[in-house]
């Protein structure tokens, strides 16, 4: 797979991690990064938690020198408050700054934010000019395909924010309106990539390797993001594939939970590592009964004796 540049920025290969909320922490963007990711993305981050020095908001850009590349995304309404934030985080250990505007969650889209912008490309250019005007950053902008099926903006959106400054372009092939359902639209994201002269990384329901290089084939895109696909399948990156057994499987939870041990307070966040590792046994036999056994793990130390044992 060809490498891709982002402004400045060299990767190795076009392959990385999209920023999922509740997911993409520190731990979980190691892991993607030592099996192949070239770059991940952190979950969004509030330009005002930034700016208002809320301290659950400062722990969720928390980077270290391992795991860089990383793109840091911020999301907002208000490009005074998203330039202040992009200051803010140009100070920090980062390598890109992401603006997301394809978020369609109810409490994003009702504040303007998200993907409300791409109904708004004036409001959306004036962000993007902003954060551009305070980093020396390379910045991307992640859109959807438009906000519904009468409103295919992506291209002209596109064209848009290469001209207020973004260096990169994420486009996950859905509209606002399909929210995660319905297919994912690769001729809209090509169109993105034939009116831009800047990078554009397609993004939707990649869940192999190979559909990777597939669709990077198909679409002409420059990269391809991956989200869900990696969650419990960090080998989504690499071209050997998932493991076929569970001693396979186990191997790759066993390094996610050895990251978690060391980067954070497991037993505060035991549900959502249960999440985590639930995901790995997914279609496999004996993946039931080995879910059952982590979800009724009492502590993370019990959980991590589990797969040390098995
Ligand atoms: C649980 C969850 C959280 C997400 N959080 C974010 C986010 O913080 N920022 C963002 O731009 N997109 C977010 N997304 C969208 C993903 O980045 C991605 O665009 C989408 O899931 C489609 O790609 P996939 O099929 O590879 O998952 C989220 C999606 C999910 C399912």
């Amino acid at each position: 797979m060809q490498q891709l540049q982002i402004k400045t920025l060299q990767l190795k290969n076009p392959l990385i991690l999209a920023p999922l909320a509740g997911y993409t922490d520190l731990p979980f963007r190691l892991l993607c990064r030592t099996f192949g990711a070239a770059l991940c993305y952190t979950e969004m981050i509030s330009c005002h938690g930034l700016v208002y020095d809320m301290k659950k908001t400062l722990q969720m850009t928390r980077t270290v020198p391992e795991e860089r590349p990383v793109a840091l995304q911020l999301f907002g309404a208000d490009p005074v408050k998203m330039g202040e934030a992009a200051a803010i985080v140009s100070g920090m250990d980062i390598d890109i700054i992401d603006i997301n505007m394809g978020c369609p969650a109810k409490k994003v889209v009702k504040k303007g934010a998200g993907a409300a912008l791409l109904q708004d490309p004036k409001l959306a250019a004036a962000i993007i000019q902003r954060v551009c005007d305070n980093t020396s950053l390379p910045v991307t902008v992640k859109i959807r395909t438009g906000w519904n099926h009468d409103a295919i903006v992506a291209p002209d959106f596109a064209k848009m924010a290469e001209d207020s400054g973004a260096n990169g372009i994420a486009v996950h092939g859905r509209t606002w309106s399909q929210g995660f359902g319905g297919s994912v639209d690769w001729q809209t994201i090509a169109r993105v990539k034939n009116n831009v002269s800047i990078p554009v990384i397609g993004n939707g329901d990649i869940t192999a390797y190979h559909e990777a290089s597939d669709f990077l084939e198909k679409t002409g895109c420059d990269g391809v993001m991956i989200g869900r696909g990696a969650l419990g399948n960090p080998w989504v990156f690499t071209p050997g594939g998932t493991p076929a057994t569970l001693a396979g499987r186990m191997q790759g939870l066993t390094h996610h939970l050895q990251l978690i041990r060391q980067y954070s307070n497991p037993d505060k966040i035991l549900a959502k590592i249960k999440n985590h590792a639930g995901r790995y046994f997914k279609g496999i036999t004996g993946g039931a009964s080995m879910r059952r056994q982590i979800y009724s793990a009492p502590t993370f130390e019990a959980l991590f004796e589990l797969t040390r044992s098995f």
